[in-house]
């Protein structure tokens, strides 16, 4: 089974351009303009497709550690230690490149030519890649690459930081971009075409170690949106592992299940998080707005060619058997098994994992509340027996990941 890797990337890098609309407040599709002008501006500076390629995801993922950096603050890190958000930035993009593919360009992302960026390096001390980031990320801060009435406001930036800020090459590659059409490509309302072409097409089958490390860095991005989650779609992805070893599934199903339950609550990143971390009830207009991570989970997966199965696996997890789920309310007879299999154990998890309102429960306390829901006829019966027999020996316990994976 072939999964576009690519595609993936696009997919995750739009749900944390959300994520960064929210919490930063930058105009939404901030990554992938950096990640088009900063592309366009290392093919002008001669970079080899390799470099290009590692340049474009780290650019698109700058500021993937943006949740967990937040999270961290929660739990006591200094608001002025911003150069956390870095290092744990190079180390998602380290998993997910191969340690060497990007060295240290998601690192120096906030660099200046000058010396005055986050880690005080001075041109030459950083590579060009970082440099690319943060004269494209600089720029875009400044809501300046959404706009194309900006043109000359922007040629009169670089040319200002030209051999100061950053150094010449670099801005002489990026006033050549923006001369050369890369602002009407940024603005002309085609942009997920625009980031498209700049990535070739990375397939590679579904069992692969990349993809597995992929997957396991999106769910640890999404249960870092909430401290509330901690652990959740890890979670879920072991247990979804472990279940796919209990019912002897063959290894490219297993794969699947795995990403769909890793990729689940990836809808989440568009909840907001006054939502998501309030503590009393919710408002039914605030109900509404939890629903709809769902509906954004299925939006978001079913761009991505291969993934048919693994978006209705994912985004069918609030379904209940009776048809009073959410959010495209499926009965009975419109859940296969791999779906009512992810909706048992989100409802485990969740019942099991620590949150605000109850402690962790142990396996045997966590049990009666699912066979109450089987008895119901809210969720499948003979599932949560399989996850009965299967997770018990888990109790109060983590599912540890896949083991390795196929190189
Ligand atoms: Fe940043
Ligand atoms: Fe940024
Ligand atoms: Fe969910
Ligand atoms: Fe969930």
């Amino acid at each position: 089974m072939i999964i576009r890797l690519d595609q993936m990337i696009k997919v995750t890098s739009s749900a944390l351009d959300i994520v960064e609309g929210e919490l930063l407040g930058v105009k939404r599709d901030h990554g992938k303009r950096i990640a088009c002008l900063a592309a366009a501006a290392g093919r002008r500076l001669n970079m080899p497709e390799e470099t290009l390629r590692s340049l474009s995801v780290c650019a698109l993922f700058h500021d993937s550690a943006l949740t967990e950096y937040i999270l961290a603050h929660e739990d006591g890190a200094k608001e002025s230690d911003k150069r956390l958000h870095c290092e744990y930035g190079q180390r998602n993009a380290d998993n997910l490149l191969g340690e060497g593919a990007a060295p240290g360009f998601v690192l120096y992302h906030h660099e200046r030519a000058d010396g005055k960026g986050l880690f005080g390096k001075k041109a030459g001390e950083f590579p060009q890649a970082a440099e690319i980031i943060s004269a494209c990320d600089l720029i875009d801060l400044q809501s300046l690459l959404s706009d194309p009435a900006e043109k000359p406001g922007i040629i009169a930036f670089i040319k200002e930081c030209s051999g100061t800020v950053f150094t010449e090459p670099v801005c002489s590659a990026l006033l050549s971009a923006i001369d050369g059409g890369c602002l009407e490509l940024l603005t002309d309302g085609k942009l997920d075409e625009t980031t498209d072409a700049l990535f070739p097409e990375w397939p590679v089958e579904a069992d692969r170690s990349i993809v597995f490390r992929f997957a396991a860095l999106i769910s640890y991005i999404i249960d870092c949106k909430s401290p509330f989650t901690k652990r959740h779609s890890q979670q879920i992805a072991n247990k979804a592992w472990l279940m796919g070893g209990f019912y002897n599934y063959e290894r490219d199903e297993r794969a699947l299940l795995y990403l769909a339950a890793a990729f689940h609550d990836i809808g989440k990143l568009g909840t907001p998080n006054s939502i998501l971390d309030k503590p009393g009830a919710l408002t039914p207009e605030e109900f509404k707005i939890i629903q709809a991570h769902s509906a954004l989970t299925e939006e978001l997966l079913s761009r991505v060619d291969g993934f048919e199965k693994i978006t209705l696996w994912a985004c069918s997890h609030h379904e209940k058997l009776n048809g009073k789920g959410y959010h495209n309310g499926l009965t009975e007879e419109r859940m296969d098994f791999n779906s009512r299999l992810l909706a048992c154990l989100d409802i485990y998890q969740a019942v099991s994992e620590e949150r605000p309102y109850h402690p962790a429960r142990a396996h045997e306390d966590t049990m009666p509340i699912l066979y109450d829901m089987a008895k119901k006829g809210l969720i499948d019966a003979d599932i949560s027996r399989g996850l009965d027999e299967a997770l018990a020996e888990y109790s109060l316990r983590d599912v540890p990941p896949p083991e390795r994976t196929t190189e």
